[in-house]
């Protein structure tokens, strides 16, 4: 492993990492150095095969199973870490759903499923990890002046663009951008770094319906000025770059993934 990896002495959570767009990340931050807790929900496949490509280069990680919308998975989530890599640096709320309905149809079950995965989840980890970061600082100061530990929360152009049909999901996103926004500022005087990634269509299992549909992928190409569906990779990149010390002065930030998709392409030949 070489001296300029970006994330070298650093251990971090992912959760939902055993495909989409958290595999990658954790691939790419085991690339650049970091020690990586790959987690699952239900089947081990997807992360074991993230740790095989981890190891495959030299790279450090473990596989853990938690629903992490459950307080005591996440509590044995963390605590796994500690015991495999004794200090927690990052954590990378990814884990995230769609259970998509008409609103007329929604039931509570499909509301209640996508809130507590795409948001409870992340209240839940982002306590966790916080707590860890401000033990580790009083057992442990820093010489630099830099973070203690670093919040990556995993949202979407959703927390911006309102989306009929997935009302459930919009609102999840958009929770999530005001929760990310809420505790980066009372964790900065901690030197806690809080901030959220928004991907916009993404080549992943959660939207395969749309992009392996030779019918709907022209609808959605409109919808990417940049005329490209996103790769995971794309999204992992930008990940790194937030989690390592070159972003130590930003805090509360969302960065859009999209091939802007937020900027409203509608109107480019409209209005
Ligand atoms: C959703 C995808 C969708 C994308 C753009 C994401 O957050 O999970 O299904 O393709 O937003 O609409």
């Amino acid at each position: 492993m070489t001296s300029h990896q970006r994330l070298a002495n650093s251990v971090a959570i992912i959760t939902g990492s055993s495909s989409g767009i958290g595999k990658a990340i954790a691939i790419e931050m085991a690339r650049e150095g970091a020690s990586v807790v790959i987690n699952f929900h239900k089947t081990s496949e997807g992360a074991d095969d993230a740790l095989a490509q981890i190891q495959a280069f030299g790279g450090k990680g473990i596989t853990v199973k938690a629903d992490v919308s459950k307080e005591e998975d996440v509590k044995n989530l963390f605590a796994r870490t500690i015991e495999a890599f004794g200090r927690l640096d990052i954590l990378v709320n990814n884990t995230g759903r769609q259970m998509d309905a008409p609103f007329l149809e929604m039931t509570l079950e499909q509301w209640d499923g996508v809130i507590s995965t795409n948001l409870t989840s992340q209240f839940l980890c982002s306590k966790e990890a916080a707590h860890q970061f401000v033990k580790q600082a009083k057992e442990n100061p820093k010489d630099e002046d830099l973070s203690i530990g670093k919040i990556i929360c995993m949202s979407s152009v959703h927390d911006m663009i309102p989306w009929a049909g997935h009302v459930n999901y919009a609102a999840s996103k958009g929770g999530v951008l005001m929760f990310m926004k809420s505790i980066a500022q009372e964790l900065a005087p901690l030197k806690i770094r809080v901030n959220a990634i928004s991907p916009g269509a993404i080549k992943t299992p959660i939207n395969k319906e749309v992009w392996g549909d030779p019918e709907k992928l022209p609808g959605l190409l409109d919808l990417i000025p940049y005329k490209r569906i996103g790769k995971p990779e794309d999204v992992a990149k930008a990940t790194i770059w937030l989690a390592s010390d070159e972003s130590d002065y930003v805090t509360g930030e969302t960065l859009y993934i999209d091939g802007g998709m937020m900027l409203y392409p509608e109107f480019a030949d409209n209005g």
